[in-house]
């Protein structure tokens, strides 16, 4: 269905032939917003691990947490609602949970952010075609885009693969008017700015020194946790086998002018028993070095909505529950919501009416 649309809409303007659609879609939709729109999170999610290969290792664990961090299922949900703040309520949403509040800084952690104007302006120059693209297969599109932006930059496409399929499903939430209409500002400290992809690995894989009879320490040992690799002063200290939450709670400064749910250090805390789900974090390096998901966190993880997965060791996890064994890097998410279940049904729902 989607081809022969832009099979037959290729000679008209794009606001034009999305305005002719006459089945629901938004009047102002182009054709690759229409395209675009007919993926939902499992979709993508195959996308992502088929894009593993071509991405740069660098990239590869920031992505999923991207994809874990914006669900398209969540933004729908509530697009959809009846009475939005209602809903807001009910899935206990906190923070700041809505894309088009964030397009040019929800990536902030892709090694590929960067390149962001470059990014956007390719997939601009894409959305506002009014031609059929080459392909209709996904991962084509990003790899293409991720190419013709790589050539403009000179460097390796793998960089951008990432922070472009980040692109297009933020096209996808927020819709072109809004996307187009971004800054585009790259946030980076000038420091993380010059640091090579090699030298970003590198600092994720390092454990801190313990000293000639670091050996003898036990649980004495300590390590740095970095929760935000752009900012050179965001670290803070755990002692071996703390959870992250009790170790983020002795870091005194105040986090709240960033983000004002935290109140106890960095991390956003409120149960410590995984029940709220404020806590979690994507794990961007040092995933083996944290505690293995109990049946609680694995439950309550997939009850929030957050990850649904059998992995042991996860990339998404609950502060509270995991145990550190060495240095890690985390990402901490602009929100946290209960939204698991209430997203299941909806799909399961919209399935059974097809
Ligand atoms: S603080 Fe509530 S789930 Fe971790």
């Amino acid at each position: 269905m989607v081809q022969s649309r832009i099979a037959l809409a290729c000679p008209l303007p794009a606001s034009e032939t999305a305005a002719s659609s006459g089945d629901g879609e938004r009047m102002t939709d182009t054709l690759f917003e229409a395209y675009l729109r007919q993926y939902d999170d499992p979709a993508w999610a195959g996308f992502v691990a088929a894009l593993r290969p071509s991405t740069h290792e660098v990239d590869r664990n920031a992505t999923r947490i991207w994809f874990a961090f914006h669900p398209v299922s969540l933004q729908q949900a509530l697009a959809d609602a009846v009475d939005g703040e209602k809903l807001v309520r009910k899935l206990q949403l906190q923070g700041v949970w809505q894309l088009k509040d964030r397009i040019d800084s929800s990536h902030h952690f892709l090694y590929g952010h960067r390149y962001w104007p470059a990014v956007k302006q390719a997939v601009v120059e894409r959305a506002e075609s009014t031609c059929p693209p080459r392909t209709l297969n996904a991962v084509d599109q990003v790899l293409e885009l991720a190419g013709e932006a790589a050539a403009r930059l000179s460097v390796d496409r793998s960089l951008l693969v990432g922070i472009v399929a980040a692109a297009l499903m933020t096209l996808q939430q927020v819709g072109l008017t809004a996307f187009r209409t971004a800054s585009g500002a790259v946030h980076l400290d000038p420091s993380a700015a010059r640091r090579t992809p090699d030298k970003v690995l590198r600092a994720r894989a390092r454990n801190d020194a313990q000293g000639a009879f670091g050996f003898l320490k036990g649980d004495r040992k300590s390590w740095t946790v970095t929760f935000d690799e752009q900012d050179p002063h965001a670290t803070f200290r755990l002692i071996n086998s703390q959870h992250l939450t009790t170790a983020a709670a002795a870091d005194t400064r105040d986090h709240r002018a960033r983000d004002p749910r935290c109140t106890e250090g960095p991390i956003p805390v409120e149960c410590r028993t995984a029940s709220c789900g404020t806590c979690w974090v994507g794990v961007l390096g040092g995933a083996e070095k944290l505690s293995a998901v109990d049946e609680l966190e694995r439950r309550r993880i997939r009850e929030f909505g957050y990850i649904d997965t059998d992995e042991p060791k996860p990339i998404i996890r609950l502060a509270c529950m995991a145990q550190a064994y060495g240095a890690v890097s985390i990402v901490i998410p602009s929100w946290n919501g209960i939204f698991g279940k209430y997203v299941r049904n909806q799909r399961t729902q919209a399935v059974e009416t097809k």
